[in-house]
């Protein structure tokens, strides 16, 4: 196993039950980005935020920069649907704050639910705002799931693999080069 690190920022606790399910699947303690440190020695960081404005959230957007020549992971929790447009488009938000040198191994994202809050200010708002239209504040409710949690875990375990497989073609490749 990869010494691996993660952090994630959350604040009804959506981000922190996926950082939970994958940091569990490699055996490690989750670390929330208020107390998180960059750690040396890390080889994997998986890097967890929610949707804020289309973006990282600001206080990963702000974590983020920390990050140089290592594996990343980026996860995100988000009300708009998976696959959209929106929620894919947070990643390349995302991997522009990264630090230099920094190799990107994969993605995992999933829907969050808003506040209740929130919800009823969505209900309340006009049909055609693009909000309330684009109604992820509706398909969102309980996520995230028991299957976006047992997806989560299977993802950190498929990353550790895919670094195993890159390391072993690295080596492959170095021993050629002679
Ligand atoms: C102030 C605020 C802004 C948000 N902006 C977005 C957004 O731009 N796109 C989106 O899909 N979800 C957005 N959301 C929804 C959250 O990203 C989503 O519910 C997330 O799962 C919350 O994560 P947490 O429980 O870890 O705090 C927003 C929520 C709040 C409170």
């Amino acid at each position: 196993m990869h010494q691996w690190q993660v952090v994630y920022s959350s604040v009804t606790g959506n981000t922190r039950q996926i950082a939970e399910a994958m940091a569990a699947a490699v055996e490690v303690a989750p670390e929330s980005v208020e107390e998180a440190a960059v750690r040396d020695g890390a080889e994997i960081v998986a890097v967890g935020y929610w949707l804020w404005r289309g973006g990282p959230d600001p206080k990963m957007a702000a974590f983020l920069p920390k990050l140089h020549d290592v594996d990343v992971i980026l996860f995100e929790t988000h009300a708009a649907d998976n696959r959209s447009e929106h929620a894919v488009t947070a990643f390349a938000r995302a991997a522009y704050l990264l630090g230099s040198n920094c190799r990107i191994l994969g993605t995992f994202e999933c829907q969050g639910q808003v506040s209740a809050a929130i919800r009823a200010k969505h209900e309340k708002m006009a049909a055609d705002d693009p909000h309330a239209k684009a109604g992820g504040w509706k398909t969102s409710i309980g996520h995230p799931d028991g299957e976006d949690l047992a997806a989560a875990a299977a993802f950190a375990r498929k990353m550790e693999e895919k670094r195993e497989r890159l390391d072993q073609f690295a080596a492959r490749m170095a021993a050629k080069q002679g």
